[in-house]
């Protein structure tokens, strides 16, 4: 018997093994959550009621809610469309569909991302062409990304990571010089800004996510805006299946997805919307005190609060470990206190699904991968407590400690 199968006996569940094991199989071994989770949704009972008060309609999904949240969302960023979807990921497949990227195009990405940016690309069989960042924003360098242009050259998928706006001027610029549709991934970035314009607004087209670790969220979710009136009919018609705005349930004019988003989502986004002034600056008091609290740790680098022509939406707060230190350590010590932490991100060419990548610019990107390797999300939600910020202080600062001592 070969190991590989008998790893998978022996991982069978117990019910199967033999006749005299008991009928009913165990409950599922479910992990204690951390007393310090890594994020945290913010839900009102405005929120609560909004979705029950869809649950008494007939409208589920296709109705006033739907159209509201669309509306609340382009009029938030000025601009005409928003376009609400499934996912983040969806929005950004429907995105690249829309601008008619696919077979023998390349698109321009960070590695130091989260994988759907290079997954949509591939999913429409184009290649992604990873390009350094830059070592404050994170965000894509614009002079890396001129290096990586080459005549297959489409598209730049331009990320807000960790919601610092990218340079947009800079990138925008690039893409006019060698005709290339801009592609914002605003996931991790609603309501930042960049030059006094919200993330979002800059490229042909943005795609936001409302995943429940987002700033907003609609349980699952995303959105894309469309500044072209085109755009937005195709992205509509792509996400119902492909049917026409104007025909019949069953009149389908091109083959396309179920990304819909329901009405309980929309609601659920529409009032987390309306509060999102409140939401940022919750975030941004609580990014304020982790800096106050964690400057004390010698060699721990923070991210930066103020940033040049910048308003950042705080989205997670990710500090920078000594690198003489174990973070796989630092994150098993935080664990055995019930705090909960995150490798945001692992390069995307160092997961295992893409280690063996080979397209144009699988080289080794040498800042993203050292940056990489000592990013550590600590906990980070709205309604983050002094004490629960102070908790993980102390516990990251004696980590980091015995850390240096080995
Ligand atoms: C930058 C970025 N793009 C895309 C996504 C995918 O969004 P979703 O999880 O809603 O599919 C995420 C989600 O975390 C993200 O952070």
């Amino acid at each position: 018997m070969n190991s590989d199968l008998n790893l998978r006996q022996n991982s069978l569940p117990r019910l199967f093994i033999g006749a005299d094991q008991p009928k009913v199989a165990a409950p599922p071994q479910v992990a204690a959550a951390p007393q310090v989770p890594l994020s945290s949704p913010d839900i009102t009972e405005a929120e609560i009621d909004a979705v029950t008060a869809v649950l008494r309609t007939p409208h589920l999904s296709f109705g006033p809610e739907l159209r509201d949240f669309e509306a609340a969302l382009a009029a938030y960023h000025s601009v005409p469309d928003a376009v609400a979807v499934s996912s983040g990921t969806a929005g950004l497949h429907l995105a690249l569909l829309t601008l008619g990227i696919g077979e023998g195009d390349e698109v321009i990405v960070p590695s130091f991302a989260f994988v759907a940016v290079a997954n949509a690309i591939l999913q429409v069989c184009a290649m992604p062409v990873f390009a350094e960042i830059d070592p404050v924003t994170l965000n894509l360098d614009p002079a890396a990304v001129e290096r990586a242009v080459s005549p297959r050259t489409r598209a730049l998928l331009v990320v807000h990571t960790f919601g610092v706006p990218a340079e947009m001027d800079t990138l925008q610029a690039i893409a006019r010089r060698h005709s290339l549709f801009i592609i914002e991934d605003a996931c991790e970035a609603i309501g930042a800004e960049y030059q006094g314009k919200r993330a979002g607004s800059f490229g042909d087209l943005a795609v936001f996510g409302f995943y429940p670790n987002k700033q907003i969220t609609t349980g699952e979710g995303g959105a894309v805006l469309a500044r072209d009136p085109v755009y937005a009919k195709h992205l509509r018609s792509l996400r119902n299946q492909g049917r026409s705005e104007i025909g019949e349930w069953l009149d389908l004019v091109e083959t396309g997805y179920n990304y819909r988003l329901s009405e309980l989502a929309c609601a659920l986004g529409r009032v987390q919307l309306s509060r999102i002034g409140e939401i940022l600056a919750l975030r941004r008091a609580s990014a304020e005190r982790y800096d106050a609290l964690l400057k004390g740790i010698a060699g721990l680098e923070l991210p930066p609060l103020i940033l040049p022509h910048r308003i950042i939406s705080w989205f997670v707060y990710v500090v920078r470990l000594p690198e003489e230190v174990d973070r796989d350590q630092v994150q098993a010590a935080l664990a055995r206190r019930g705090i909960a932490s995150g490798r945001y991100f692992d390069p995307i060419r160092l997961q295992p699904a893409w280690r063996t990548y080979s397209g144009a610019g699988a080289a080794t990107l040498h800042l993203t991968e050292s940056i990489a390797r000592c990013t550590l999300a600590l906990p980070f939600f709205n309604r983050i407590t002094m004490s629960q910020q102070e908790e993980v202080t102390a516990a990251l600062g004696e980590a980091i400690d015995t850390g240096r001592a080995f």
